[in-house]
C-alpha cells in the first residue's frame, strides 16, 4: 500500500491548528508541506515558522518540499523548525551536494525533487546519499491541476537504477493524485503520493484519505 500524504496546501489556512490534528485523526502518517519562494515558482506559501508551529501538536512525519531557488540558506531553519524529511530540487540554484550533507548534518532525511520536464538521470548522481525521492506530476507551484501520468515513466527509471546500485529509496509522487488515478500511480511503483485537494478537498476526508489509500493498494 502506497502511504499517502496530505498537503497541506489545501487546508484551510484560517484553522492550520485544527486542519493537522483532523487529517492525523483519519489516519494520515506523513503531512507534506508545500514551501514556495515567489522565485523557483510564481506562487507564496509558508515558511518555517509554521512548521515550527504545527510540530507540538503533530507526531505526524513533516515532510517538507522545498520549491526555493536558494533552499541551502534556509535548511537549519526547516530542521530547527521540526521537519524530518527535508526535499530540495533538482533545478534549484543551490550546490545540491552541500544541501544533502547540511540536511543530514541536521539529522534529516534528505529528499531531491525533479519537475515534470527533468529527466530522471538528474537525480541519479545523488542517489547514494538520498533517503527520498519526489517525482513532480504537475508543474510545481499550485494545488489542484491535473496530473501529467507521463511522468509516472519516471518512477520505473529510478528503481532501475537504484537496484543497479543496491540502494532502496521511497519514490513519492507529487501533484494531481485523485481516486480515479491513484492505482495507475501504485501500478507505476509509487511508494508515496501527496494528495492536496484530493483529501482536504473531499467533504469526508476520513472517506477520501481511506478510498485513496486503499486504490493505491495493489
Ligand atoms: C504543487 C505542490 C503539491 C500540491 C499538490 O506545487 O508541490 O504538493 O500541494 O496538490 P494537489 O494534490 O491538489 O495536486
Ligand atoms: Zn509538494
Amino acid at each position: 500500500m502506497a502511504i499517502i500524504a496530505p498537503s497541506l496546501l489545501s487546508a484551510d489556512f484560517t484553522r492550520m491548528g485544527e486542519e493537522v490534528r483532523e487529517i492525523e485523526s483519519v489516519g494520515a502518517k506523513v503531512l507534506h508541506i508545500d514551501i514556495m519562494d515567489g522565485h523557483f515558482v510564481p506562487n507564496l506559501t509558508f515558511g518555517y515558522t509554521m512548521v515550527k508551529a504545527l510540530r507540538p501538536i503533530s507526531q505526524m512525519v513533516f515532510d517538507v518540499h522545498l520549491m526555493m531557488t536558494n533552499p541551502l540558506e534556509y535548511i537549519q531553519n526547516f530542521a530547527n523548525a521540526g521537519s524530518d524529511i527535508i526535499t530540495v530540487h533538482t533545478e534549484c540554484d543551490s550546490d545540491l551536494g552541500k544541501c544533502i550533507d547540511l540536511i543530514h548534518q541536521c539529522g534529516k532525511k534528505a529528499g531531491l525533487s525533479v519537475k515534470p520536464k527533468t529527466p530522471a538521470e538528474a537525480l541519479f548522481p545523488y542517489l547514494e546519499r538520498l533517503e527520498h525521492i519526489l517525482v513532480m506530476t504537475v508543474e510545481p507551484g499550485f494545488g489542484g491541476q491535473s496530473m501529467m501520468p507521463d511522468c509516472l515513466g519516471k518512477i520505473a527509471a529510478i528503481k532501475a537504477e537504484c537496484a543497479a546500485r543496491g540502494v532502496s529509496i521511497p519514490v513519492m509522487i507529487d501533484g494531481g493524485v485523485n481516486a480515479s488515478n491513484a492505482r495507475m500511480a501504485a501500478e507505476a511503483g509509487a511508494d508515496m503520493m501527496v494528495a492536496g485537494n484530493a483529501v482536504f478537498g473531499a467533504s469526508d476526508r476520513a472517506a477520501a484519505f481511506r478510498d485513496l489509500s486503499e486504490k493505491s493498494s495493489l
